[in-house]
């Protein structure tokens, strides 16, 4: 298995190119089982997530490649009903075939996915959703079996904000039949994302991006001939650069910055008190006075993403006074905070809420990556810390940082990895 080994070394300063998004990539990549013809896309990262995706894709009948430069062509053939638990339970959005598979061929045979480190993560609201377009589900052996005899478009109020549920039925709505209208919907970037991918193939959909969504059903859905769709930008990867640049007290510039997507993450950087520019190719960061610490809650689009609750309590480790941490989205968000104590961080945990106090210095330690923004959190402490931190079970992280060493080494970092 392999270590990743950080050694502090400074400030980072330099440029760093933000990926293809894995969470808009891996909706957009399953809806290719409901598209006619082949699909291509373009600026695919790539990642662990990715990989499994691809082979999901082919065992349900739709084989897809990729090449080096991102790009990746679907060729949806004769479609197949069953997803294996060989391949769910190391990826949750997984799950995301029920809806294309229910619509495209009336059944779907999906391994629930099985627990997950950072909490229960159930899918009842993609499947209560899914019933109110008629279908119907049993669990057999491990696995959820949906049938219906038809999708029917139906008004569905979601009882939160779920991600996946609001892509999962963005894409079964697609090619049901009649008008679907999802309320309480989520609003991401990453779900306005599938919504372009689906419209540029036919689907007749509004309202992405503000809590209701109306989509009327069509017979079928096809990329126009010569076209690609391009993934949007990752925010967390740049998230997570804006992170490292400011514990570090560095200077980067983070090109193919999705910045209309982030201005809820830039808020509490820019209160902490690092610089933040906007130039043509990308946000420049720069902090080079200790930052303050603030206080953050993780909220629902467009509130501060869960998926940067860990990174920012890192940078906050380090800053000056006090900070209160909610989460509001995982009841069990905040293994990292174990692991930065054991780098010197102090920090208080009750229940959803983090009390971080910042101290002068970081030590470098052993620690263990229990999920991929933690292990992310867990590098950006690192590159601050005084000596040496060796990183386990980082399989974590390559499931959604792209080149993650080769691209902080570039900044000035030093990070190697090393078999155990
Ligand atoms: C997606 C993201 C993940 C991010 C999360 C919240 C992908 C691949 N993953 O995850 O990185 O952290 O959004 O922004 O895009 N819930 C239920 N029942 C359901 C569905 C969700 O109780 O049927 C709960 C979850 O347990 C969680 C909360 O709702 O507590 C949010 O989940 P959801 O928005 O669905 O997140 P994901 O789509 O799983």
């Amino acid at each position: 298995m392999d270590i990743l080994i950080v050694e502090g070394n400074g400030p980072l300063s330099g440029t760093v190119p933000i990926s293809g998004s894995k969470n808009a990539a891996l909706p957009i990549l399953i809806a290719s089982l409901l598209m006619d013809g082949s699909v291509n896309y373009t600026n695919v990262p790539r990642l662990r997530d990715i990989g499994t995706t691809l082979k999901l894709l082919e065992v349900l009948g739709c084989p897809a490649e990729m090449d080096d430069a991102g790009n990746v062509i679907a060729n949806p053939c004769e479609i197949a009903y069953q997803a294996p638990y060989e391949l769910v339970r190391t990826m949750r959005a997984s799950a995301l075939c029920l809806g294309p598979l229910l619509a495209r061929l009336g059944r779907a045979s999906v391994a629930l996915p099985g627990g997950c480190a950072i909490g229960a993560r159930p899918v009842d609201m993609h499947l209560t959703a899914l019933e109110k377009m008629g279908a119907t589900f049993n669990l057999d052996a491990g696995y959820i079996e949906g049938v219906t005899d038809g999708l029917k478009g139906a008004h569905i109020a979601f009882p939160f904000p779920t991600v996946g549920g609001t892509e999962n039925l963005l894409m079964a709505a697609s090619l049901a039949e009649g008008t679907t209208i999802l309320e309480n919907a989520a609003r991401e970037p990453e779900v306005c994302d599938l919504a372009e991918f689906l419209i540029q193939g036919g689907a007749k959909i509004t309202g992405h991006g503000t809590s209701e969504i109306t989509i009327e059903g069509v017979s079928e859905l096809r990329q126009p001939k010569g076209a690609s769709y391009r993934i949007m930008s990752d925010r967390i990867e740049a998230g997570t650069y804006l992170a490292a640049a400011c514990i570090t007290r560095g200077e980067v510039l983070i090109q193919n910055c999705p910045v209309d997507s982030m201005e809820a993450v830039l808020a509490p950087f820019e209160e902490m008190g690092a610089k933040l520019e906007e130039r043509e190719d990308g946000l420049f960061v720069s902090a080079a006075d200790r930052l303050k610490c603030v206080d953050v809650k993780t909220l629902p689009y467009p509130g501060f993403p869960t998926d940067m609750q860990a990174q920012i309590m890192a940078v906050m480790t380090l800053a000056e006074g006090s900070g209160v941490i909610e989460e509001t989205i995982f009841e069990n968000r905040f293994m990292h905070v174990q692991e930065l104590v054991r780098m010197g961080a102090r920090i208080k945990l009750s229940g959803r809420t983090a009390v971080v106090r910042g101290v002068e210095a970081l030590t470098g330690a052993p620690v263990m990556a229990s999920d991929l923004r933690a292990s992310a959190s867990l590098v950006v402490a690192a590159l601050a810390a005084h000596g040496v931190t060796a990183i386990r079970r980082i399989y974590h992280l390559d499931r959604g940082y792209e080149n993650i060493d080769a691209k902080l080494n570039a900044l000035g970092a030093k990070v190697r990895r090393e078999q155990e």
